[in-house]
């Protein structure tokens, strides 16, 4: 008799009840899976998801959310992350590192890979608006040595409102509290909010009519960060 010929010897429990008798095996299997499916699928629908909300971070404007949408057309994330990391350099050279938080309405976010230019995660209300427009146009003229391309077509083309719009939708069946009236009324937003771009402009010399891709681009440059780093800053001490 081979050692592994088992016929008279009193087989398993497991083998006789579970192995044994395949269709209840195949049962209790499927039961065994499903309850730690359950257990792993039921809390992501009954806990809230995403990261923990931060508050005083509101969606981007419809201006900013244009600028946005050129900042991702032109790949200005190729040269500049968005993302300050919990090291005492990059604090004291950017402020409050990032928090989850601040991403809640940025899809996708912005946060790079590399960072030939520097970390832009805060630079809102860092410069004037006229620094910008001077910057967009010829980096070298505010930052001598700059290796940051000019992009001299921002100020020739023109954003269009109804794409604005179709960003808005699109956002908003993503979760971000748009409202409708929000929507239809994004063409007097914009307006509005360049109006006071184009004023600041003028104050340093510069004209602008308000519909160009770089009046956009600066809206949301001089929104990164603000929301949270008043809040962050107190909190972090620096
Ligand atoms: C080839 C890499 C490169 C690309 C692409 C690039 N930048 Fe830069 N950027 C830099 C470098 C380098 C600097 C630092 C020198 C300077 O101020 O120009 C910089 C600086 C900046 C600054 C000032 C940051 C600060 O805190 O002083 C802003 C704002 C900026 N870039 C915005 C943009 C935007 C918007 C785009 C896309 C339209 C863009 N950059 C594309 C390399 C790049």
């Amino acid at each position: 008799m081979s050692s592994n010929d088992h016929s008279n010897v009193k087989s398993h429990w497991h083998r006789r009840l579970l192995e044994g008798k395949s269709a209840i095996f195949a049962v209790a299997v499927t039961v065994g899976i499903s309850v730690g499916g359950l257990v792993e699928i039921i809390p992501m629908y009954t806990v809230a998801a995403g990261p923990e909300q931060l508050q005083g971070v509101t969606p981007y404007t419809p201006l900013e959310l244009a600028g946005r949408d050129i900042y991702v057309k032109e790949g200005c994330y190729n040269c500049h992350s968005q993302m300050v990391r919990p090291f005492r350099d990059e604090t004291l050279r950017y402020g409050a590192w990032s928090r989850a938080g601040e991403y809640q309405f940025d899809r996708p976010f912005q946060l790079g890979s590399r960072r030939i230019g520097p970390d832009l995660h805060r630079v809102g209300k860092k410069y004037p608006d006229g620094w910008h427009w001077e910057h967009m146009k010829d980096p070298r003229s505010t930052s001598p040595g700059s290796i940051m391309p000019p992009y001299p077509w921002l100020y020739e083309k023109t954003y269009d409102v109804a794409d604005v719009q179709a960003s808005m939708t699109a956002l908003q069946t993503l979760g971000v509290p748009y409202s409708d009236a929000d929507i239809s009324g994004a063409g007097q937003a914009l307006k509005a909010q360049s109006d006071t771009i184009v004023a600041n402009l003028a104050s340093t010399g510069a004209t602008a009519q308000g519909n160009e891709e770089v009046v956009a681009l600066i809206a949301y440059l001089q929104r990164l960060g603000v929301d949270s780093r008043a809040a962050l800053d107190a909190r972090d001490g620096g």
